[in-house]
């Protein structure tokens, strides 16, 4: 049972328009949370927000541009005005570069590390005050499988989500001592519209240990769960919700084509 275990808690997801972050808000706001619901595309998060509020939730829906420091400092003034001091940051906006390594622009590496890194430090950074003149909070950072093992055609994208997996770690161990958690999720091949941009999709799911797309509410759980006093003693982890994924080296099963030693006995 977790309803209202979130009661009292003000929570900022960003990029909480549409996928994974609009999973996490909503969830966070089925627990009891007041939840500001922060991206680029302010209508559609309004959309999401209305949703929340007639289901009996609270929720407001906020632009920003987590590249621009500027429009984080709006985002904290706005928020504090609507709901009081951030204890739950959900920093899941990003965006994906998908291009060969050899084809790949300065003018993409550079956006892509300006959002995915950049953006997700003045993130934590604007946010993070509040939580220490509380002495406490819990900041759950939205990495990636792909931030633990390679993928072709995502160089940008994978260093960045590599890159996030470091900040958490290490801002984790900065602000344990302020009260704060800060953790990181990687999630696996989750259905939202960033994997219809990959290719390979029916290949892709048969590779996959538990031979399944994940689902946004599959990451939402995770992130309840870390948002909650449940998780009052785990900070600094790298939790997957990937089907498997990251525990495997290749997929299949050598035991089938009875070909592997030892197989027939
Ligand atoms: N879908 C997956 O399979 C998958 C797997 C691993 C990790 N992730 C990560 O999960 C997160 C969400 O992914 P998704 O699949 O829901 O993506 P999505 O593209 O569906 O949603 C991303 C949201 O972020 C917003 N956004 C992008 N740039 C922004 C900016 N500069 N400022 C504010 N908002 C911005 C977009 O408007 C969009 O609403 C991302 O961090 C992504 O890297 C996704």
């Amino acid at each position: 049972m977790t309803a209202g275990e979130l009661a009292g808690e003000v929570a900022v997801v960003t990029g909480a328009a549409q996928g994974i972050g609009e999973a996490i808000a909503r969830r966070l706001a089925a627990a009891g949370a007041r939840v500001a619901l922060a991206d680029l595309q302010a209508e559609k998060a309004e959309g999401v927000a209305a949703s929340i509020r007639a289901a009996g939730g609270e929720a407001l829906a906020f632009p920003v541009d987590i590249a621009d420091g500027a429009s984080l400092d709006r985002l904290r003034s706005q928020v504090r005005s609507a709901f009081g001091p951030v204890t739950i940051l959900v920093a899941n906006a990003a965006r994906i570069t998908i291009r060969p390594f050899l084809e790949l622009t300065d003018a993409e590496w550079e956006a892509t590390v300006a959002t995915n890194v950049t953006g997700t430090y003045l993130t934590i950074r604007r946010f993070c005050d509040e939580m220490i003149d509380a002495h406490r909070g819990s900041i759950i950072v939205i990495s990636s499988v792909n931030g633990l093992r390679g993928q072709v055609g995502l160089s940008a994208y994978n260093v960045t989500k590599a890159a996030l997996v470091m900040l958490a770690r290490t801002v984790a161990l900065e602000l344990a001592g302020h009260g704060i958690r800060v953790n990181a999720i990687a999630p696996g091949d989750i259905a939202t519209a960033i994997v219809d941009q990959v290719a390979d999709q029916d290949g892709a799911q048969g590779t996959i240990p538990l031979r399944r797309y994940g689902r946004p509410e599959e990451v939402a759980e995770t992130a309840l769960f870390l948002a909650s006093a449940r998780a009052a003693y785990t900070t600094g982890s790298v939790v997957t919700v990937d089907g498997g994924l990251d525990a495997q080296l290749y997929p299949g099963d050598i035991f089938a084509s009875g070909e592997a030693p030892g197989a027939n006995g």
